[in-house]
């Protein structure tokens, strides 16, 4: 891998600088990844308080919003006041329903429609949606001309470079989107499907995509810390890039990219962070199912920290919001935490 550096060489802009997806402006160069089950409005708010410039949803199921779904209109397109501009990602394989889903996104308040052709989830897959879209380009075409045509926003796909090792279908299909379909940006996650979340990314290949679109290509994969992030755009010479597991549980990543911070955040800080997700949670979900859905977000934040396993334990099986935010304070403020 080559050697890290600070700056990106050549005439590669600062990550600070802004850009453009589409006309809709963007503050700076580094985004947060979409991530499903995870993404929300406020794990989106939170990235956007460390610096990112955008910020791209969970995905969204566009059959979902097609059929009217409550949880889906309510909890998955809420979007925050302060979180603007930002991208809401559709999946699916109907246009039909890809464009009245685009339709109502736009209406909820996105800025840009992100359409998924890169999960890899045979769950999704057989479907004929995500990754599988790589085997079927006409519709993947078909899609995001729909995804245009009903929300009227630039829209961008985020894609696979292929499915199986070898294999450059998602590099072609890249090409044909923005070609053919008007498609105003490509999040490249080069790697095969059938890698899945592993493995080196192919950044020559991102960078040969970048080279041949006359749009914005946003790398992805392999972004775990900040110096792989700017590794990762230098090798690429991405215009973008987009954090995703190196932004679990922390945030920070945002700040040290975008010049605000690089000391490690204090013991209290990291807490105090965790907190703040914690009661965004309960204001979305409510106490009970905060408490569940919270269980995944506390191995993210006690990762920062030097804590006992006993007590990492409690606060990983507690489903009671209560229980957890005694435990968050103990390891705040340095007290014992199991009686
Ligand atoms: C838990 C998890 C959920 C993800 N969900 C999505 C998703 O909803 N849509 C998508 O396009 N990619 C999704 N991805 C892929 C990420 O956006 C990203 O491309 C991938 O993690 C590679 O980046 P990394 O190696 O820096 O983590 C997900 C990845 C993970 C680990």
């Amino acid at each position: 891998m080559a050697e890290v550096s600070a700056k990106p060489t050549g005439d590669q802009p600062a990550l600070t600088e802004p850009f453009e997806i589409g006309g809709v402006e963007i503050s700076n160069r580094v985004l947060l990844a979409p991530l499903a089950s995870i993404g929300n409005w406020f794990v989106r708010l939170q990235a956007k308080r460390f610096g990112a410039g955008l910020a791209v949803s969970e995905m969204v199921s566009s059959f979902g919003l097609h059929y009217g779904n409550e949880k889906t209109m309510k909890e998955l397109l809420r979007i925050h006041p302060d979180e603007h501009p930002v991208s809401i990602q559709l999946f699916g394989q109907s246009p039909e329903a890809m464009e009245s889903a685009a339709r109502i996104a736009a209406q909820a308040g996105a800025d840009l429609i992100d359409i998924n052709m890169g999960c890899p989830v045979p769950k999704v897959r057989k479907t004929g949606a995500g990754a599988q879209l790589l085997s079927d380009p006409e519709l993947a075409l078909d899609l995001a001309r729909a995804a245009r045509e009903g929300s009227g926003l630039p829209v961008t796909v985020k894609i696979r470079s292929g499915l199986m090792p070898g294999d450059r279908s998602g590099f072609d299909l890249s090409v044909r989107l923005v070609e053919e379909a008007g498609v105003a940006g490509v999040g490249f996650h080069p790697r095969v499907a059938k890698q899945g979340h592993k493995g080196q990314p192919d950044y020559a290949m991102a960078r040969e995509l970048g080279e041949t679109i006359d749009v914005p290509m946003i790398i992805s994969g392999g972004l775990s810390s900040a110096a792989a992030a700017r590794n990762a755009y230098e090798q690429s010479g991405a215009t973008a890039v987009m954090i995703a597991r190196g932004s679990l549980g922390y945030p920070w990543v945002f700040a040290e990219l975008t010049g605000q911070e690089v000391v490690p955040p204090s013991r209290e800080a990291v807490m105090d962070e965790l907190a703040w997700v914690m009661e965004r949670a309960e204001e979305h979900l409510g106490e009970e199912r905060a408490g569940r859905y919270l269980r995944k977000f506390y191995p993210w934040y006690l990762d920062q920290l030097d804590v006992p396993k006993i007590v990492r334990n409690e606060l990983c099986q507690t489903a009671g919001l209560r229980r957890a935010r005694e435990i968050v304070a103990e390891i705040r403020n340095g007290e014992p935490v199991v009686a």
